[in-house]
């Protein structure tokens, strides 16, 4: 099997044609003859390496009325992801050797995107005792990242104790940042509009003292770190000052923390309810900055479907959490490539290199080069389109942005040598 993607610019750069032969990129030029190979004239779209999502719920085994692995591979294809790490919030647990090694079996028998499994930290996300890192770390899906998201590690001790066991696997804690002593009954972000629309407040300091103490805790060890979503300026200087200080930290940004903020609670739509909570206008501003720094390494997606009955309630009674899969390129653009603080080298930075770097996923995250290999994505940097969450390939259909207007179009996805989607449709 070869292809020849012709015209197309790498990191937005001058154009040329890609061939890939097999798995792999093998020539790269100008006015490549086709040959055998299948032509895609794709003039002037942007080239970049294929997305890598360090945070995805994808709702199997346990929840698969609001997402299968098959519907969430899909929406990842189309929103140019080629991996995505499957968090371990699942029902049961992705606790252990036996769920681990399903989710990856499954997610390689759809083929659509490279599914890698992220293991608990705890049994059953309990946050008392430690999961068996060693045998998820040992067995066939290689688990090279340990999270409890959804749930805070909020024991210090279990916390040190993971940080030490995960350093002798050469992998990383992906901690959601809560205490949760500061957050108990928090319906909203902590602020003026919390108050006036009667929502208990989640304060940024439950993020933060958390943050802080794991930089800590991790510097100590020589372990090391990466914060889930970070919301808050203050979560942002926290990281600043422990990688200045040495710590092996890393840190992601959700889109929707990056463009959206707690004004949209005004109408109560449990939409907008995520965890964390849409933050402050000050805190996204400082979001933006600290990704195109550095200081945050990633945009990571903490794609959450959830079902209709879960989310269609009372605001007090919804599920937190929102679809991000095909709408993060086109949040990506409108906050950090239309405001010029990242370039097309940035996005490919924080939309896969480092992601798969923190996540020890290797042939992803791969520069475009001849012997590379071919995991791509292909844009339409001046396209626009509008949102219709119905249309999403998700099961679930909680997407904040249903009817917006948004930049930026995936045109087509390639794994590892193979077209997964295509001009809005999976191959
Ligand atoms: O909003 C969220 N939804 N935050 C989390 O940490 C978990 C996630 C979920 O599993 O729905
Ligand atoms: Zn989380």
């Amino acid at each position: 099997m070869s292809s020849l993607f012709k015209g197309v610019r790498p990191y937005g750069e001058d154009p040329v044609d890609i061939r890939v032969e097999g798995e792999v990129i093998t020539e790269i030029g100008t006015g490549l003859e086709p040959g055998e190979a299948r032509v895609y004239e794709r003039d002037g779209l942007v080239a970049l390496p294929g997305f890598v999502d360090l945070h995805t719920h994808l709702r199997e085994p346990g929840r698969e009325d609001a997402e299968t692995i098959e519907s969430g591979s899909a929406a990842a294809a189309l929103g140019g992801y080629t991996a995505v790490f499957a968090m371990a919030n699942t029902d049961p647990v992705a606790d252990n050797d036996l769920v681990v090694e399903h989710v990856h079996r499954r997610g390689q028998a759809v083929g659509l995107v490279d599914v890698q499994p992220i293991g608990a930290v705890t049994v059953g996300l309990r946050g008392e005792r430690l999961a068996e890192l060693g045998a998820m770390a040992r067995s066939s899906a290689g688990v090279r990242v340990f999270s409890d998201d959804g749930h805070c590690v909020a024991d210090p001790l279990v916390m040190r104790r993971a940080l030490e066991y995960t350093k002798g696997l050469g992998a990383v804690i992906a901690q959601h940042a809560e205490e949760p002593r500061l957050t108990a009954g928090a319906q909203a972000h902590e602020g003026a509009n919390a108050a006036r629309l009667g929502l208990a407040g989640w304060p940024a300091a439950a993020e933060e003292v958390i943050l802080a103490r794991d930089c800590l805790l991790a510097g100590q060890l020589g372990a090391r770190l990466h914060a889930c979503h970070v919301t808050t300026e203050g979560g942002a200087d926290v990281l600043r000052w422990a990688k200045a200080r040495g710590v092996e930290v890393s840190g992601e940004v959700t889109p929707h923390h990056l463009l959206l903020t707690d004004e949209r609670l005004a109408g109560y739509d449990p939409v907008n309810k995520v965890n964390p909570p849409l933050r402050e206008g000050s805190d996204v501003r400082a979001l933006r900055e600290a990704l195109a720094e550095g200081v945050l390494d990633c945009v990571a997606t903490d794609h959450a479907p959830h079902a209709v009955q879960d989310k269609d309630c009372e605001w007090s009674g919804a599920r937190p959490g929102m679809l991000g899969l095909q709408t993060a390129l086109s949040v990506v653009v409108e906050t950090m490539v239309r405001t010029g603080l990242l370039d097309w080298r940035g996005v490919a930075r924080v939309m896969s290199e480092r992601p798969a770097e923190i996540g020890g996923l290797a042939g992803h995250g791969r520069p475009i080069a001849v012997g590379e290999p071919a995991n791509l994505v292909l844009l339409d940097e001046s396209a626009e389109w509008t949102v219709r969450a119905s249309e999403l390939a998700s099961i679930a259909h909680n997407s904040p942005y249903d009817g917006m207007r948004l930049p930026g179009t995936v045109v087509t996805t390639v794994l590892r040598g193979a077209v997964t989607a295509d001009e809005g449709k999976l191959a």
